[in-house]
């Protein structure tokens, strides 16, 4: 089995509201359980930016119907890579919104307070996610 990593950045199609968020974040713990698919989304009121690592087959699955989704639209797909060990194993999808909790994050890897994934390298959102798992009480 290989392991692999992808991260994606996405724009909303509207302004999605908290049930509707909601709705994203369980239908994702639920499916990536199954396929034992985990990780992280990020997102504010415009972008998402997700993680998600598993057997190359499952994420390339989930990535492939999280595509097709028309919540978000303009998705690029910032870096998909070969791994040996998963870094967001506690999670079948940890979820971060921006607060002020997360805006020192943003600066530091961005240099910007506002979370805009499109405006950051790929090596940068890997960055930021992995001290979010070490810092932020995820729901
Ligand atoms: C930003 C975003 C992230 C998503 N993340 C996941 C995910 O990690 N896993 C997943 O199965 N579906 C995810 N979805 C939902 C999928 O696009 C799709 O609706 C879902 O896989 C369909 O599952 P169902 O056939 O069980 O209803 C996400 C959707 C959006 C908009």
């Amino acid at each position: 089995m290989y392991l692999v990593r992808l991260i994606y950045c996405s724009a909303v199609t509207h302004e999605l509201n908290m049930q509707e968020v909601e709705q994203i974040i369980s239908t994702a713990k639920e499916n990536n359980g199954k396929v034992e698919v985990t990780g992280l989304l990020c997102f504010n009121r415009k972008y998402f930016l997700q993680c998600l690592e598993g057997a190359r087959t499952n994420v390339n699955k989930v990535y492939h119907n999280i595509l097709n989704d028309p919540r978000h639209h303009q998705v690029v797909l910032l870096e998909y890579d070969e791994i040996s060990r998963r870094e967001f194993s506690d999670w079948a999808m940890g979820c971060v919104p921006e607060s002020d909790l997360t805006k020192p994050l943003c600066i530091k890897y961005s240099g910007n307070s506002e979370f805009n994934p499109y405006e950051m390298r790929g090596e940068s959102c890997l960055g930021m996610m992995l001290e979010l798992r070490n810092s932020v009480a995820l729901i």
